[in-house]
């Protein structure tokens, strides 16, 4: 089974994924902490984000177990994984590896922009994450915040805006619904309910 899971920043996929990971067994890859590590690599490097031969260079030597999902989460990461994740060499590369992380049993559970459009067409169920600007722009600030990163308000919700405009805008791969996605809108969920809600969307897929 593959549960493909899509959606704009701080919708929640993440952790849904996580947990329907858990649920069924499955392996959970988030997609974005990809993106995310070769533009860190770069920025360490003081490299320019547009260098794609090095982008690439930096994603073949990718491990994705060596991966601090605490470190990747800075405020400006995220920011620079947008602009990087603008470069197609750079994005074929990432989704041969995450199409074989994928591809290995028992199955998997993977988050991002374009797994239920590129990466993994043909999952199982597939399921688009949303919720209001300002909803998500709360738990960012929230999430920062208790992690001990500085985080405001206004500025989190002009980031995350700017950011959704530029992933759904790209040519390629952009950031879409896929036809046969079914929508989920957290906007009033916790996450509790929402963790219920994608369990019984999964379950009735699995049982079809
Ligand atoms: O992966 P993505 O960026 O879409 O979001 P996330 O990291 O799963 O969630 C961002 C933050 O919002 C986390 O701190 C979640 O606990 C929180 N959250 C929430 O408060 N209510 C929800 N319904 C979903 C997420
Ligand atoms: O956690 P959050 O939703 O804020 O971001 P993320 O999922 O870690 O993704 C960071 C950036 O990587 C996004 O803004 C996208 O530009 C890019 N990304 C992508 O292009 N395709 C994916 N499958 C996952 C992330």
């Amino acid at each position: 089974m593959i549960i493909a899971i899509d959606g704009p920043a701080a919708s929640g996929k993440g952790t849904l994924a996580r947990r329907l990971a858990d649920h069924f067994g499955l392996r959970h890859l988030d997609t974005g902490l990809t993106y995310r590590a070769v533009a860190a690599s770069l920025l360490a490097n003081g490299l320019p984000l547009g260098d794609e031969a090095v982008a690439i260079e930096v994603a073949r030597h990718l491990d994705l177990a060596q991966m601090d999902k605490t470190v990747l989460a800075a405020h400006e990461i995220g920011e620079a994984a947008s602009r990087v994740a603008v470069l197609g060499g750079l994005r074929e590369e990432l989704v041969n590896l995450q199409r074989r992380f994928a591809q290995t049993p028992p199955g998997a559970v993977l988050d991002g922009r374009d797994i239920g459009t590129v990466v993994c067409p043909d999952a199982s169920v597939k399921l688009f994450v949303t919720a209001s600007p300002e909803a998500r722009a709360r738990r960012r600030t929230e999430e920062l915040l208790s992690k001990g990163q500085e985080a405001n308000y206004a500025s989190v919700l002009a980031d995350l805006m700017r950011r959704d405009e530029r992933d759904s805008q790209r040519t390629v791969a952009p950031m879409k619904q896929a036809d046969d996605a079914v929508l989920l809108d957290t906007t009033e969920m916790d996450i509790e309910t929402a963790f219920q809600a994608a369990v019984e969307i999964v379950s009735r897929a699995r049982d079809a």
